[in-house]
């Protein structure tokens, strides 16, 4: 196996309270070395009696931080909706419809050029500091087409999420029951052999997402499969979507736009973790998520891009960290631990999202002194993924 040592690591945010030389919560060392293995496996972390490797990169006193964990994104799609974006920023709002327009040319794309779209979405996002990336079907809508999606998006990542409930299909808009005994039926059962994940939206705002009561039918139907759960909840007002999922044990209920009070208790009381994706409110115009309310209350929270044809078209973690610094005032501590080990959270993993003996999710060097740079210096690509293949 070829071992990768990192020196000359001016800080390094490991993520991991419990190393021997930590300073502070975030498992923060400065003047550190680390090893990998090719797989990313993490071999040794530390200060002092560097052991050797095969190959030595040096990074010359810059910051290195966990690989960015990105828990939600749509990547398997095709079409373009920017005209649906300029729209909005002169005043359209946002209500879902959209997505029927890129259900459309995805059923229309052949497997080499979805292929080759997921896959230059995903080398972006390495190339803006990302590891692992969940990864959504949900522009498919028919039996063959949600197949396809979730097949194409394994090829790629462990973390595949089933969204045949994302909206109503045009066909099934006057027999909606149908639909959902279609996803929960034979689009499950081909599910099963390639999602981790089941998601519903689940939003009374949106005349073509999903009710409580249907959004509960197709989670349950997915528990029942052997699928995690998860949620877009809250997105375009209040609604049942956080409760559902905390009612029902969700790993992650994401958007939560719009919170109530009671929204927060419950979070609070559960086990769920709130992802916030605030591409989507720059991208949509609407307000940003009371995220200081949800750390107060001691929720989890995580970050996330959504990256999206419609409500968040960006692939940048980076991007993310600061708006969730600057909009949601999360401290530049608070924000890159959501956008790692709160995401890692949020996919129930423990490997990923830090830097420790036996962590695999990758490390991101940050071309600047210190992580907060990342928001300080928003807009400006620091952040990219070390490679450890030669
Ligand atoms: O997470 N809200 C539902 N789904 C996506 C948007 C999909 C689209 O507009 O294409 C989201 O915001
Ligand atoms: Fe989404």
């Amino acid at each position: 196996m070829t071992t990768t040592l990192v020196t000359g690591i001016g800080e390094l945010t490991t993520m991991d309270p419990e190393h021997p030389d930590a300073e502070d919560a975030l498992g923060t060392l400065h003047d550190a070395a680390l090893v990998m293995g090719a797989d990313d496996q993490v071999l040794w972390v530390g200060r002092s009696g560097v052991p050797d490797a095969d190959r030595r990169v040096d990074v010359d006193g810059r910051a290195v931080i966990p690989a960015f964990v990105d828990s939600h994104t749509h990547l398997v799609f095709a079409g373009d909706r920017s005209a649906e974006f300029a729209a909005r920023m002169s005043g359209v709002a946002y209500d879902g419809g959209g997505i029927t327009s890129t259900v459309q040319a995805t059923r229309d794309a052949p497997d080499d050029e979805l292929r080759d779209l997921l896959r230059g979405r995903l080398e972006e996002m390495r190339a803006q500091g990302t590891g692992v990336v969940e990864v959504k079907s949900g522009y498919g809508l028919d039996l063959a087409s949600e197949t396809r999606l979730l097949r194409l998006a394994r090829e790629v990542t462990d973390e595949v999420t089933f969204l045949g409930g994302h909206v109503v299909p045009p066909e099934y808009r006057s027999r909606r029951g149908d639909y959902v005994d279609l996803v929960t039926g034979p689009m499950l059962t081909e599910a099963r052999a390639y999602a981790r994940w089941i998601d519903v939206f689940c939003e009374p705002h949106s005349p073509y997402a999903f009710t409580a009561d249907e959004g509960r039918t197709i989670l349950l139907a997915g528990r029942d499969a052997g699928l995690g759960l998860r949620v877009h909840g809250n997105q375009l007002g209040p609604g049942p979507g956080v409760r559902l999922a905390v009612e029902l044990g969700a790993a992650s209920v994401d958007h939560c736009t719009y919170l109530t009070g009671q929204d927060v208790d419950a979070l609070a009381a559960g086990t769920t973790v709130a992802t916030l994706l605030p591409g989507v409110e720059f991208s949509t115009r609407h307000p940003y998520p009371d995220a200081r309310a949800l750390l107060d209350a001691g929720v989890t929270v995580a970050l996330a891009t959504d990256c999206n044809p419609g409500t968040s078209y960006t692939s940048s973690m980076p991007f993310v960290i600061a708006l969730a610094v600057r909009e949601l005032r999360l401290t530049p501590q608070e924000a890159l631990w959501a956008a790692t080990r709160g995401a890692a959270a949020s996919l129930a993993r423990n490997d990923i999202g830090r830097i420790a003996v036996g962590a695999r999710g990758g490390v991101t060097v940050v071309d600047a002194p210190s992580h907060r740079h990342l928001a300080y210096r928003a807009g400006v690509p620091l952040a990219r993924r070390l490679s450890t293949v030669t």
